[in-house]
């Protein structure tokens, strides 16, 4: 009996244990749930209120200011990873924004203030982003319309590639026909009718010669070189099809009465020549294919081809006489 009523005691201290412990676990359990909402909640606002860099940003940049870009461009859905390089990825997701945008964007690659606005405004809902509307990346490649994109021997455009963007700079040119050498990418136009602006106040008389070619005339020409002076002449001078800056619409030949607006070495000694070597940068131009670096570009010295790549990477390249391609190995990304 005694035993009977013991063991009795015992179950029953043993079942209120049980149910302690599950009131405990559900306690617990709905303690959790709203700890998990008010972390997502929390998470939203902090998107909403997120700060985005003031600070004009570009491929290879690293830090902070990055991966607060990322975030959002993440958060829109795009596939972007939050690292903190500014890398192809992003350039891509901000490419594609920018073409949606129209003409009020100018299509570069670049974070800046006009970036900056339409992220705020897609944070504050106020803006339509659709990732893949303006410009897909197809097979994680080619970005034709960044700024630093890449063409030579090795990294060609797609052939159907015409940019949406070109305009005819407000320069001078030595010939009067409406041909489509006279037109530059928007960006890229832009600059040069700044540069041809401040070679005037110094005096200069700069032309502009030969700017954006389609995939087909650019074969045209080269099999017209090939054909006048054999291909490994003509591989020295003249970029195949897809290979030349060009078709990017990001290059323009420019000249001057003193070399009878032919594009030629002597343009380099000319005082048109000798001050661009010293200011192209300042407009975000480069001398593309430098006295020296023939191995690296593997094109002959060019003083005449001007090549837009924004004024950060061409202050640098053009300080440090590297080329395009020395300037780009550099980057992390
Ligand atoms: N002259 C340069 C290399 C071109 O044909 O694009
Ligand atoms: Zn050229």
């Amino acid at each position: 009996m005694h035993a009977n009523i013991r063991n009795l005691f015992f179950l029953t201290i043993l079942l209120c244990f049980l149910t302690a412990c599950e009131e405990t676990d559900l306690a617990n359990k709905s303690k959790q749930a709203p700890t998990v909402e008010s972390n997502s909640m929390q998470k939203n606002e902090e998107v909403g209120n997120m700060t985005l860099p003031d600070a004009p940003l570009q491929k290879g940049d690293q830090g902070d200011d990055v991966k607060a870009v990322q975030q959002v461009l993440k958060d829109i859905g795009y596939s972007v990873i939050e690292s903190g390089i500014f890398d192809q990825e992003t350039i891509w997701a901000i490419t594609d924004i920018q073409l949606q945008q129209g003409d009020s964007l100018q299509f570069t690659g670049l974070y800046d203030k006009e970036m900056k606005a339409v992220l705020e405004k897609w944070l504050e809902k106020n803006g339509d982003i659709h990732p893949g509307d303006g410009f897909k990346e197809e097979n994680g490649e080619f970005n034709p319309y960044e700024i630093l994109a890449l063409v030579n021997k090795k990294h060609m455009l797609p052939e159907d590639f015409v940019p949406e963007d070109l305009v005819v700079p407000d320069v001078l040119f030595p010939f009067t026909e409406d041909l489509p050498k006279k037109m530059m990418r928007k960006p890229a136009a832009d600059a040069l009718e700044k540069l041809f602006v401040a070679a005037e106040k110094k005096g200069l008389n700069l032309f502009a010669q030969s700017g954006y070619r389609s995939y087909e005339r650019q074969e045209e020409l080269y099999t017209a070189y090939v054909e006048r002076d054999g291909e490994e002449a003509a591989n020295k001078y003249s970029a195949r099809p897809g290979q030349s800056e060009h078709q990017s619409g990001l290059a323009m030949d420019v000249t001057s009465p003193d070399v009878n607006f032919l594009l030629n070495e002597a343009f380099g000694e000319t005082a048109e020549g000798q001050w661009l070597k010293e200011h192209c940068h300042e407009f975000g131009f480069i001398i593309r294919y430098p006295k020296g670096k023939e191995s690296i570009t593997e094109y002959q010295f060019e003083p005449w081809h001007l090549r837009y790549v924004g004024e950060k990477a061409a202050k640098e390249i053009m300080e440090k006489e590297i080329t395009l391609e020395e300037y780009l190995e550099g980057l992390s990304y």
